[in-house]
């Protein structure tokens, strides 16, 4: 079957899949205190909706799979999902984003049912400064979650995701650099994007991926190593060889030229950009009876509009009409 490519001539092989907009969590960068207001049970795709689009899209060449929310673990029986994509053809890299919290109970059920890499958020290693970034008093949870992942040989490379904020990530370089070094976590600082529900995202507050190099190695030398080309992260290792470090700067050096991503929401809208202003319905036609050539059409035709690129450091951004974690990360 013919692949997926683009208006720009980029062909698209990764799919991130929100499966609920809920969340454990309030992160101050994302949700405001209260939350949101979640969907309906009955709107959200059922697992059986989503292996059908993935299996739709997986002939078309997307062969690697992300799970994301609002927080994935809260969505009931995802080891099911997992193991349900894992035994798809044609996907090969079935990951996991996760605010980490409910790992320890869920670690071995998803190992099993088949998934391989993992990611999870941790923006600080103090108790005070993780409360007050999460809302939420959970950092020894989370590290046990971390620890617990670390069992399973299966799931490698284990990935700790810092979103990077003036003012705030500085002081968490250091210790978040030396977990990098004393445990088999591969930490990526990501840049602050205009994502956050509250809207209060500046230019000042980001804190580049450079910023934070130049802060490790004043105390350790990196080296880069070569990444591949639709990869978001330049990755580094400690010149000792202690540990791997990464840089996602979707601000400061945007990679929208290589990116091979498309996004399903939890509701079932297709995103092509995580900033799209528009959305392609895919539920309705699932539920009214599409036949699979229907829904290769429809998605090809979405990704022929995928966007050239975000416009965040242009005059006259405009944000996306959704905060991160009701697009799925
Ligand atoms: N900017 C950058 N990253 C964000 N995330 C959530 N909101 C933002 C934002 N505004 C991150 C989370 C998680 C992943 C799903 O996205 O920390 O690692
Ligand atoms: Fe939850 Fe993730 Fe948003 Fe934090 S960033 S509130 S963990 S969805």
């Amino acid at each position: 079957m013919d692949r997926l490519i683009d208006g720009w001539g980029r062909e698209i092989r990764s799919l991130r899949v929100s499966v609920t907009d809920k969340c454990n969590f309030r992160c101050r960068y994302c949700m405001p205190a209260e939350g949101l207001e979640w969907l309906e049970r009955d709107e959200l795709l059922t697992f059986e909706e989503i292996a059908r689009l993935v299996r739709v899209l997986a002939a078309m060449g997307v062969d690697e799979i992300r799970l994301t929310g609002g927080e994935p673990l809260v969505r009931r029986d995802l080891p099911v999902l997992v193991r349900l994509l894992a035994e798809t053809p044609g996907v090969n890299d079935l990951s996991l984003t996760t605010n980490g919290v409910l790992l320890d109970r869920l670690a071995e059920p998803l190992v099993e049912a088949g998934l391989r890499r993992l990611n999870v958020s941790l923006d600080s290693l103090s108790h005070v400064r993780f409360a007050e970034i999460t809302r939420r008093d959970a950092l020894d949870r989370v590290l046990a979650g971390l620890e617990e992942a670390e069992r399973y040989p299966e799931l490698r490379p284990i990935k700790v995701n810092c979103v990077a904020m003036r003012g705030f990530t500085e002081v968490e370089v250091p210790a978040l650099a030396e977990l990098a070094r004393r445990k088999p976590y591969v930490v990526r600082f990501i840049e602050f994007m205009p994502l956050d529900a509250d809207e209060s995202w500046r230019g000042d507050d980001v804190l580049s991926g450079a910023e934070i190099r130049a802060l490790i190695e004043e105390r350790w030398p990196l080296e880069e190593i070569p990444a591949k080309a639709s990869s978001t992260a330049r990755r580094f290792r400690f010149a000792d060889g202690a540990g791997e470090i990464g840089f996602i700067n979707p601000v400061s050096e945007p990679f929208c030229s290589s990116c091979d991503r498309i996004r399903l929401t939890a509701d079932g809208q297709l995103r092509t950009c995580l900033f799209s202003r528009k959305e392609w319905d895919l539920k309705t036609p699932l539920r009214e009876g599409a036949s699979e050539e229907e829904l290769e059409r429809l998605l090809r035709f979405a990704i022929a509009h995928k966007e050239l690129k975000h416009k965040i450091n242009e005059p006259g951004f405009v944000r996306a009409s959704r905060s991160m974690s009701q697009i799925g990360g």
